[in-house]
């Protein structure tokens, strides 16, 4: 009895969590189905979660991962003496971004349809493109306020780098300006603080000891319609809220 009722308590707050996001998500252009409010949408599927998740036959790159994977290698630029050689990430297909920040480049790198999925929305019907998204990310690859960011990614903010206190004390022993907050600043865990440092096999001098860093994610939350742009924080009436959050 006990078990049944944690069981159902359990459920419960999932199927919270996911109408959370689901009220979210609705209003944002990352609604590809029928009813999503921008111009890039399925024709007739009705799932949102669906371009992105599914319970079924997934992906382990992610969450229940469901949107095909991009293959490319990207281009980032480490600047320079820092990373190079201290970044021991051999990354599958070479490439060193990793784990989350895939998943939202394997729309917004432009070499993938947007609606290539997995397990398409339908009983047994395989991977493939859905309806009416069989097109790729439009915009100029890597232009400013293009939401394709292309496969250079170097004018990018970093990701898939290990925030450890190695890149910290590097950081705040050089001449700059700004100071860096190390990863045990009790801010990362205070409550309500959304900037978070996400998971990744980046190492930053030596083997990881954080297993964790800067992702897309860390700036981006992908369900939210509380700020523009799927913002975490508040970014735009006070951009300090966001970047003096890592170095101020
Ligand atoms: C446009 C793509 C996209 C859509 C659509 C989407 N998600 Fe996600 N979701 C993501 C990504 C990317 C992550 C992983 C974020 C990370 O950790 O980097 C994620 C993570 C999650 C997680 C793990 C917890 C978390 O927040 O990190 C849950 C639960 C989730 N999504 C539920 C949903 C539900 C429910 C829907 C539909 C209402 C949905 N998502 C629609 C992209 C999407
Ligand atoms: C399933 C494909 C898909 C995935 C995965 C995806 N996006 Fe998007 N994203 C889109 C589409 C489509 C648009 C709308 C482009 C347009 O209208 O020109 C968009 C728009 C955006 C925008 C601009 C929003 C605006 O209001 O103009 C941002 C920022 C963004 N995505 C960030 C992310 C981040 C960060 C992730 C991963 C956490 C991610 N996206 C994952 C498809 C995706
Ligand atoms: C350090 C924080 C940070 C990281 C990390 C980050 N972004 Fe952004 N991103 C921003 C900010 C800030 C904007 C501008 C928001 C605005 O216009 O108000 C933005 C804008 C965008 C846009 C809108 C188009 C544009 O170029 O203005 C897209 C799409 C996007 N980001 C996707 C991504 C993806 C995909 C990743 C991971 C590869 C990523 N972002 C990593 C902070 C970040
Ligand atoms: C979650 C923490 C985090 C946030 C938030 C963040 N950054 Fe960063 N930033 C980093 C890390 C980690 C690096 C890469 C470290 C390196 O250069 O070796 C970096 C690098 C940089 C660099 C290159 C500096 C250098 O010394 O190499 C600039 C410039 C920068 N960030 C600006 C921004 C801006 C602007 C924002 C807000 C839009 C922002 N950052 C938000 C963590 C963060």
């Amino acid at each position: 009895m006990y078990k049944l009722m944690l069981i159902l308590i359990i459920s419960f707050a999932f199927i919270f969590a996911a109408m959370q996001i689901q009220a979210g998500i609705k209003d944002t252009k990352h609604n590809l189905s029928s009813s999503g409010p921008g111009t890039i949408k399925a024709t007739t599927e009705t799932q949102i979660c669906v371009f992105c998740h599914t319970p079924h036959a997934a992906s382990t790159a992610g969450p229940l991962w469901n949107h095909s994977l991009s293959t490319y290698n990207y281009t980032v630029s480490d600047p320079p003496g820092l990373l190079g050689s201290q970044l021991s990430t051999p990354v599958t297909g070479g490439s060193r971004v990793d784990y989350g920040s895939k998943l939202c480049l394997s729309c917004h790198d432009g070499t993938v349809a947007l609606g290539l999925l997995y397990n398409k929305p339908g009983s047994g019907l395989g991977s493939g493109a859905v309806t009416g998204l069989d097109i790729k990310m439009p915009g100029i690859p890597g232009a400013a306020g293009s939401p394709n960011l292309g496969t250079d990614i170097s004018s990018t903010h970093l990701v898939s780098i290990e925030y450890n206190q190695y890149l910290v004390d590097d950081k705040n022993a050089s001449a700059s300006d700004f100071r860096w907050k190390s990863p045990s600043d009790p801010s990362w865990t205070a409550a309500g603080n959304k900037i978070k440092l996400r998971p990744t096999g980046a190492t930053y001098k030596g083997p990881p000891n954080t297993g964790k860093g800067v992702q897309c994610a860390s700036c981006h939350d992908p369900h939210s319609s509380t700020y523009p742009m799927f913002m975490v924080v508040d970014y735009r009436a006070n951009n300090a809220n966001l970047c003096e959050f890592c170095h101020y």
